[in-house]
């Protein structure tokens, strides 16, 4: 019998130091008047350095960055977008706002991310941009995502929602397409509440992106600063937030050292079993696993990842869904028999939080062995 932590066990959690601290004191007492933009640009320019791309735009968040990049694309009503079947509804609902149609491809049965192989089948007339997502931090299979778009002469605008840092050949996700999209919403891997950030070396479309994210408001310094010249939206990022968000992306490599140390120490004691596999990542895919996560294979004691999460809760340990078969949900009600069925049903996140250490995590691999194998 395994002893009940006492404490609810939670999926994710951010880690804040006293430079998180001394930044968000530093733009809550300054960041005003002159000292408006001050972290802000800040900001910018580390990602810009650290990307290797020309431009870098903080956003509100992910969602309302791609909604910006297909916006400034000029996608609309009658154009295709690809984007695969496990991820969250916001790579398919930007499509949706931009009044085209998203389509859903299915995932790779090793990855988890875009199946090249399910994308190309997608492709028609009327497809104008792909968008993989690197799925808890695995990179996509970018040679070959971005050989069928060349091939077919698409855009790629990556999903990178969770996976700053994650690398495909060496190259950092995020750099393939013509341009990205990160989250810092509270449970990523960086945090600043919540916000984005868009990354594109193309020039025009990062004037486009710019202009519609402060409402279409003029980019020429002579015409009067309020002067507006096409319906825009409102998708800035606080300086309070860039504050926050500039100290933990100085951190990025610690952070990332951490959710790899996590997934190691689950690997460990989860790699005997011959009933689970973890999203381990596959060469020449280099993760930052940001969410550990589990699959449960086929077997005849086969148990749903719903009642090993119920199990688990009785241990004070949470986790969390993978994200359904997002093109059966009521709004696109579309019937397929994708393999990404199969994976939010028998899948789910482990607790991965910064705060967790080697021995909460021996605790949950214990817990899950033990349910697993008295099934
Ligand atoms: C794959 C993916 N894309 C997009 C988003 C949206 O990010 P945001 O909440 O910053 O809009 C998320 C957030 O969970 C995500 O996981």
């Amino acid at each position: 019998m395994i002893k009940k932590n006492k404490n609810l066990i939670l999926t994710a959690g951010p880690s804040i130091t006293n430079l998180e601290k001394k930044y968000v004191n530093d733009a809550v007492s300054n960041g005003w008047n002159n000292n408006w933009n001050k972290y802000l640009l800040k900001l910018e320019n580390s990602f810009k350095k650290f990307f290797k791309v020309k431009y870098a735009i903080p956003t509100s968040s992910c969602t309302g960055g791609m909604h910006l990049i297909l916006s400034a694309l000029g996608i609309k009503k009658g154009d295709e977008v690809i984007v695969p079947d496990i991820t969250w509804v916001a790579t398919a609902s930007v499509v949706k706002y931009v009044g085209a149609k998203p389509i859903f491809a299915d995932v790779d049965k090793k990855t988890w991310t875009m199946c090249p192989k399910s994308l190309e089948k997608k492709i028609t007339k009327r497809t104008k941009v792909i968008i993989p997502v690197h799925l808890y931090g695995h990179p996509c299979d970018m040679d070959e995502i971005m050989r069928i778009a060349n091939k077919y002469k698409i855009h790629v605008v990556e999903d990178a929602a969770p996976a700053i840092g994650a690398k495909f050949k060496n190259k950092l996700v995020g750099t393939f397409g013509i341009a990205s999209a990160f989250s810092f919403q509270g449970a990523k891997l960086i945090v600043a509440g919540e916000g984005g950030i868009v990354l594109t070396s193309n020039k025009t479309l990062s004037k486009k992106i710019k202009q519609l994210a402060a409402h279409g408001r003029t980019l020429k310094k002579n015409k009067n600063t309020f002067w507006i010249e096409k319906v825009g939206f409102k998708y800035a990022m606080s300086n309070i937030q860039a504050a926050l968000c500039l100290a933990q992306f100085k951190r990025i490599k610690e952070l990332i050292r951490k959710k790899r140390e996590i997934f190691g120490w689950y690997n460990n004691y989860l790699k005997n079993s011959k009933s689970i596999v973890l999203n381990e990542e596959f060469y020449p895919a280099k993760s930052v696993y940001w969410m550990t996560t589990l699959f449960i294979k086929k077997s005849n004691k086969r148990i749903l990842a719903s009642a090993l999460a119920k199990k688990l809760k009785k241990m004070s340990i949470d986790t969390r869904p993978v994200f359904p078969s997002i093109s059966t949900y009521p709004m696109w009600k579309s019937k397929n028999i994708y393999f990404s069925k199969e994976l939010s049903k028998y899948a789910i996140n482990l607790p991965s939080g910064h705060n967790l250490n080697k021995k909460t995590v021996k605790y949950i691999s214990d817990c899950i062995m033990n349910i697993i194998k008295s099934n």
